[in-house]
């Protein structure tokens, strides 16, 4: 299949182009699109048929449930049911935005685009291309985000072509997502919510509103890592296709192993990567060094991670050490994505 790519201007999208992709969603296609946190890839959300196209193009387990996208609000009680109190409070306060809740669903969503579950997932994105494509698409567009199943997801449009093109109908380029990291997921089906993945929202943010939150250190930390999760949190995600390893220490403790290793590597003939801020670029000795931004500013760390773990791919990097980013407000979800794309592993250096 030819995958349409077509640009879009973010403030002033042509209209034409907009009902043109919620044409192609209406009769079963699949179009990738820009959201305030990263690409997605949608399909109709009550449309069985579509739900299935999309596991296909993903190369995704069918049991992994899809978020429904909405750009009206009073779509959430046209898919879900039971709705607490705190959770209307909480949408009122944070929709359009990066927050996905997660609710008892309605007859109307099928089990196919919730990977079998009684439950739905929603969220109103912020961001005017996705919520002209939803409201042409019919109201209700299921997406994940639009990377091959297990790559980091997807910034930009290039990114998306990377791993999608020819096997979608279409990709709405509307530049560099603002957030870089998905959504902050709460399971409002439990009580207190529990926060399912950390995001832009914190969880500060989240029990300030919703009266108080569960939030599980394991999501971010190797051990304890009993927890329950979201569906999706069990498979192999963000993983470049070197091996990872997360740095622990002191900057100059790490800076040193790492230097040591890239020495003991390099001669083996191995490509090794190191992902570090900006500020300790400087003090690695060889090897790729890719730094998605600095301490000082975790938005630009967050906004550039999953492009930092692309790099390091592109570059064809054997094995690649990542320093930690524990930024105050951030640091949660970034840690989140590092810790699941090195598959747990870490090492301390004193
Ligand atoms: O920011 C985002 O949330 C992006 C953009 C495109 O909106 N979407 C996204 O979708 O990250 P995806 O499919 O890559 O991640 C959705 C996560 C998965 O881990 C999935 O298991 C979980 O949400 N999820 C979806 N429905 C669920 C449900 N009913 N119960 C529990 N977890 C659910
Ligand atoms: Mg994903």
């Amino acid at each position: 299949m030819k995958t349409v790519i077509a640009a879009l201007d973010r403030d002033a999208p042509d209209l034409t182009v907009i009902r043109q992709a919620g044409e192609l969603i209406r009769s079963g296609g699949l179009v990738a699109f820009p959201t305030e946190t990263v690409y997605g890839l949608g399909g109709d959300a009550l449309n069985p048929e579509a739900a299935k196209k999309i596991y296909n193009a993903k190369g995704r387990p069918s049991d992994n449930p899809l978020i429904v996208h909405i750009a009206d609000p009073a779509g959430l009680d046209f898919i879900a049911r039971d709705i607490p109190e705190n959770a209307r409070e909480t949408v009122n306060r944070l929709w359009p935005g990066p927050l996905t809740i997660i609710l008892p669903k309605k007859e109307i969503v099928p089990k196919e685009t919730t990977g079998g579950l009684d439950t739905v997932a929603v969220r109103f994105p912020a961001n005017k291309i996705a919520a002209l494509f939803i409201q042409a698409a019919g109201g209700f567009v299921a997406a994940p985000s639009a990377n091959r199943s297990g790559r980091p997801s997807p910034t930009r449009a290039a990114h998306v072509a990377e791993d999608l093109d020819g096997k979608i109908d279409m990709i709405l380029d509307g530049g560099d997502t603002a957030i870089g990291l998905e959504s902050t997921i709460v399971d409002f089906t439990a009580d207190p919510p529990v926060i399912l993945r950390p995001g832009y929202y914190d969880a500060e943010t989240i029990a300030n509103i919703a009266g108080s939150v569960v939030y599980r250190r394991s999501l971010t930390h190797v051990e304890d890592d009993q927890a329950p999760k979201a569906p999706g949190m069990k498979y192999r995600h963000y993983a470049p296709k070197g091996e990872m390893f997360l740095m622990e220490g002191s900057p100059e403790s790490v800076a040193r192993y790492v230097n040591r290793m890239l020495r003991e590597q390099t001669k083996t003939g191995k490509r090794v990567a190191v992902i570090c801020a900006k500020e300790h670029a400087a003090a690695y000795r060889g090897g790729i060094v890719i730094s998605p931004g600095s301490l000082t500013n975790e938005e630009e760390i967050a906004g550039n991670l999953f492009d930092a773990l692309r790099q390091a791919d592109t570059s064809g990097a054997d094995v690649i050490y990542s320093e930690t980013f524990y930024t105050e407000r951030l640091g949660e979800a970034v840690m989140n994505r590092l810790f699941k794309a090195a598959g747990g592993s870490v090492i301390r250096v004193m």
